[in-house]
């Protein structure tokens, strides 16, 4: 079962044809983390979180950000060892085999789609806010929702995702100057935002009693911790960067730590002050009892409570925009609503796009068809899987609540981060003297955590969420043992060294969540 490896002096062999020119230290590769990382998560999810945890959310960011960091240190080890491609498929399937490798790149598909899809939803709640407060268009809720959020169908959402399949299919990536551009909106939102409510951020308001209304569990901090890993999600781009980083054994964990580090603090300053600003008491329904984010049942409640002027933090699409809007910085609100508009579709062209660089490698091992990755002519794009892909992302974007995707998403990361984790001690126990540029600390004691903790918040998703993993793993063997076994190139007995290939599809400036570098 575990016998078909490709070799890791083969996939070394690339790295040294390869030798990217090192010119990254701590500071940039902390900042390309941190333009990495924030996103829907923050400027969203933060609703969802008090749904569920009310103001013990600041705990849910600080317990989601610690198992990030534990996964990073292990990450880091297996990106400086093979760095052509700092991918977890790469690792597995060096490590551990080709059908675990092929379980983990069809679960980082499911990561990348299904977290474009859920950006797609978040956007689309800032979008609403900014054509209504700036154009006074309101989009009826019923075309601004999927069904499950008491809509038909979320057309800003739908039109998002085919507008950003559309520009990567015509050969769009973000250039070095829009991606600092963007990088540096985001922060600078989030900082205004930290000012604006810091004076919020005591208990004088009585906004942070009763500190955990819902308790500690699935359906409390712990389950919101889950849902809200998905903030942190991106800070493995640092990891893919070990190979441009100068004495990556310092710089990598400086940078991933720092990284995330610095969004914690802002998470959990933003979190704050929204919560000492207007409350993070979840809604409960005329009984008292505890509303599910996304449900229709919340949305109803919602709906009712804005029907006679009140908006709890836990109702609205744009959180962070709504909580300036709410204590009298309207102007500021608008500017936050902006700036997350601006920012979040090159989110979504991030993860699009790393979804075509996994099928591409799938493919390019063998794995899947290779008339999936073929290249446009003109455009030199992938352009058949984007489409493919950017289809199923907008019509999942279309029916179904951010929340819901995002957990989905968490289930597909939380197993490439589990499975990096017994990567990581797998190849210590194998091979103990290969050369490591980067060594995780205290490996025995960082990867056992990084295993539990990625395993503990996988059970602590949402039910329908924790299900799709196996159903997703299911689907996933069946055609790997239809299809791919019997035409993997390792298997095969073909074992290439890709050198630069001029068909692939061009790296974005900023190396992708988990991502997989195309041109090894
Ligand atoms: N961390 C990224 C976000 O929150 C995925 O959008």
């Amino acid at each position: 079962m575990f016998g078909r490896v490709k070799p890791l002096d083969a996939i070394l062999a690339t790295a040294e044809k390869k030798s990217l020119h090192r010119s990254l230290g701590p500071v940039q590769l902390t900042l390309l983390g941190v333009g990495a990382i924030i996103g829907t998560g923050i400027f969203v999810l933060t609703a969802e979180a008090a749904q569920k945890a009310g103001p013990g959310m600041m705990w849910s960011f600080v317990i989601a950000g610690f198992v990030c960091a534990v996964a990073a240190l292990c990450y880091s080890e297996l990106a400086s060892m093979v760095p052509v491609s700092g991918s977890a498929y790469t690792y597995t399937y060096a490590v551990m085999g080709e059908l675990l490798a092929w379980m983990v790149g069809w679960a980082l598909i499911l990561e990348y789609a299904v977290a474009a899809s859920a950006v797609c939803v978040g956007w689309s709640g800032y979008f609403v806010g900014l054509l209504r407060d700036y154009v006074g268009i309101t989009i009826p809720a019923a075309l601004a929702n999927g069904p499950s959020a008491g809509g038909i169908i979320n057309l800003p959402a739908l039109t998002i995702g085919l507008l950003v399949t559309w520009l990567l299919m015509i050969g769009t990536s973000e250039s070095a100057k829009v991606n600092a551009v963007l990088v540096t909106i985001k922060v600078a939102a989030l900082t205004l935002f930290v000012f604006a409510t810091f004076k919020y951020l005591n208990n004088d308001t009585g906004n942070f009693t009763p500190f955990t209304p819902n308790g500690w569990g699935i359906i409390g901090v712990g389950g919101a911790a889950a849902s809200i890993f998905f903030a942190y999600v991106g800070f493995d781009a640092v990891s893919t960067a070990a190979e441009e980083t100068k004495d990556p054994q310092r710089n990598v964990p400086i940078g991933l730590i720092g990284s995330l580090a610095i969004c914690t603090v802002f998470y959990l300053l933003v979190a704050g002050g929204a919560i000492g600003a207007i409350g993070a008491q979840p809604v409960t329904g005329l009984g008292g009892e505890v509303l599910s984010p996304g449900s229709k049942e919340l949305a109803e409640r919602c709906a009712s409570l804005m029907a006679v002027g009140q908006e709890p933090l836990a109702c609205s699409k744009e959180a962070l925009a709504h909580v300036l809007k709410s204590i009298g910085w309207t102007k500021l609100g608008g500017v936050i609503g902006l700036a997350a508009g601006l920012a979040l579709p090159s989110v979504i062209l991030m993860m699009l796009f790393g979804q075509t660089r996994i099928f591409f490698v799938m493919a390019r091992d063998g794995l899947l068809p290779e008339k999936l990755a073929t290249i446009h002519p003109k455009w030199k794009t992938p352009h058949i899987v984007t489409a493919i892909t950017g289809v199923f992302v907008a019509a999942a974007a279309a029916f179904l609540p951010v929340g819901k995707l995002a957990d989905i998403s968490n289930s597909g990361t939380l197993f490439a981060f589990f499975m990096v984790a017994i990567a990581v001690l797998v190849l210590r126990l194998k091979e103990p003297d290969r050369h490591r540029p980067f060594k995780t600390p205290l490996i025995w004691l960082t990867a056992p955590l990084a295993i539990v903790g990625t395993l503990a918040l996988y059970l602590l998703l949402p039910f329908d969420a924790k299900m799709v993993l196996p159903v997703w793993g299911a689907l996933g063997l069946l055609i790997y043992f239809a299809y791919s076994r019997s035409r993997s190139h390792v298997g095969l007995g073909r074992v290439e060294v890709h050198e630069d290939d001029p068909d692939a599809p061009q790296q974005p400036v900023a190396p992708l969540p988990g991502g997989i570098d195309i041109n090894d």
